[in-house]
């Protein structure tokens, strides 16, 4: 349907452009017109008008309510307490959008889009010669129905219901939502709905929604808070003598971490930016940074603590500084395994050789040479079984 809609506009579009060709100046047309749309109450409404025109047309909003005594009344950006926003551009075409924010049942009626290219057009004696073309859309603000919500939880569950008191337009079905992401969908037409989670508060922070699928979709909420649910991205950190000590808490929960703050060994607070510690903090997560990390100073447990709107939450870290040595030392125990190896085998050569000198001795022809060598490796193959 709403493609069928483009192809009329552009259809009309090019009439228009044909008609403007044809006419040349003083003509004026509408390639989109607004559209009619239902609204609650608190709701926001946009209205989208599109002139063209040479030269360009000037576009106003006009309104007309439903009370049998009212006449139409121009709109202008910032009438109604500020509620009404008109956003126009004159490039090329003419461009107008009319944005109403927390509409109340009052904005309810006729929205009239007009436009006029007449030089005219806003002399209050002379009457134009080309009128103001119009075109209208009704906005209906229905009243938000109420919506009772409920969080149980029982026997390790946790169910979420929505119970709409009110009669409203025709349900066709239910929707659960987190965030963007649908749990559970229905089509049964009626005014309560369930949802049901296995597992505690703490596992399910969040805000849930529930949709009843009627024109206009209506939504209730319901948040699981809890008080943060830290936890330390590792619980125990290593770090060499000399380098950046990073720590890092993050939490998952809802609501969010209004203030992050670190402790050293339990309670002295550390303040950012004082001696070697730096912190960052960004929504969720916290990084406390320490600087050219010292042995005597900086092992030892840190503590990370988040605050929101339901109380505080903690997680320790441990840190261990390692001597620059210390990471040698693996390194260091293999040169030192090569090194008596070595030697072993060094004393050991040393130890046969008197047997060998006497060998070639003895003969000092090339086969016995070769003799004593095989002679040898029998020795190190020997050695290696043992
Ligand atoms: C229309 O009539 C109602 C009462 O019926 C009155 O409150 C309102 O002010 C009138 N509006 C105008 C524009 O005269
Ligand atoms: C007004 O409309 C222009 C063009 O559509 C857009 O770029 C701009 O962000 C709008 N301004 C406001 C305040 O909505
Ligand atoms: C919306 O309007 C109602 C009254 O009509 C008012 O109480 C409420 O504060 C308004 N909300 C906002 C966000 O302006
Ligand atoms: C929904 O609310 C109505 C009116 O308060 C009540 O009579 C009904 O029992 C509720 N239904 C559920 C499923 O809680
Ligand atoms: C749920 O939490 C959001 C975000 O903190 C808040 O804007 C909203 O009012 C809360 N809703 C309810 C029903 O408490
Ligand atoms: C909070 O953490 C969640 C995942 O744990 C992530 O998806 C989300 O983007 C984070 N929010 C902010 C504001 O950092
Ligand atoms: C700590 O200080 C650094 C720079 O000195 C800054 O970039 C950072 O945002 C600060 N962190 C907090 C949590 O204020």
């Amino acid at each position: 349907m709403a493609a069928g809609a483009e192809g009329v506009r552009g259809l009309l579009a090019l009439l228009v452009l044909g008609v403007l060709a044809a006419g040349g100046q003083g003509t004026t047309g509408f390639i989109k017109s607004p559209l009619s749309q239902k609204r609650l109450t608190q709701d926001s409404v946009e209205l989208y008008c599109e002139a063209i025109g040479n030269p360009i047309p000037e576009i106003q909003w006009w309104f007309e309510g439903n009370e049998p005594n009212e006449t139409y009344a121009q709109l202008w950006d910032g009438a109604r307490q500020d509620r009404v926003k008109i956003n126009a551009t004159y490039n090329l075409h003419s461009t107008s959008t009319i944005y109403i924010a927390n509409l109340t049942g009052d904005d309810s009626g006729t929205y009239e889009c007009r436009a006029s290219n007449d030089p005219d057009r806003n002399h209050l004696s002379k009457s134009p010669k080309v009128k103001w073309i119009r075109s209208q859309a009704n906005v209906f603000v229905i009243e938000r129905p109420d919506i009772q919500t409920e969080l149980r939880s029982a026997a390790g569950k946790l169910v979420l219901s929505c119970n709409l008191t009110e009669t409203f337009s025709l349900i066709e079905g239910h929707e659960w939502k987190h965030g963007d992401k649908i749990l559970q969908t229905d089509s049964e037409s009626s005014t309560s709905t369930t949802y049901e989670i296995e597992g505690k508060e703490e596992e399910h922070s969040g805000s849930y929604q529930c949709i009843y699928k009627t024109s206009p979709e209506i939504k209730g909420e319901i948040n699981i808070s809890v008080v943060p649910q830290v936890v330390a991205y590792k619980k125990s950190e290593h770090g060499n003598e000399g380098d950046t000590g990073v720590l890092t808490c993050k939490n998952p929960s809802f609501p969010p971490v209004s203030t992050w703050s670190w402790y050293r060994n339990g309670k002295e607070s550390i303040v950012n930016g004082s001696g070697r510690y730096i912190i960052k903090s960004s929504g969720n997560k916290t990084e406390l940074r320490i600087l050219k990390l010292n042995i005597e100073e900086d092992t030892g447990d840190y503590l990370c603590s988040a605050t929101n709107s339901f109380g505080k939450g903690e997680a320790t870290v441990n840190l261990r500084v390692r001597s620059r040595l210390a990471a040698l030392w693996p390194f260091l125990g293999i040169v030192a395994e090569v090194l008596v190896l070595v030697t072993i085998i060094f004393i050991y050569e040393k130890r046969r050789k008197p047997d060998e000198v006497l060998d070639d001795d003895d003969g000092g022809s090339a086969p016995l040479k070769s003799n004593a060598t095989n002679h040898k490796d029998k020795n190190v193959r020997q050695r290696n079984a043992n």
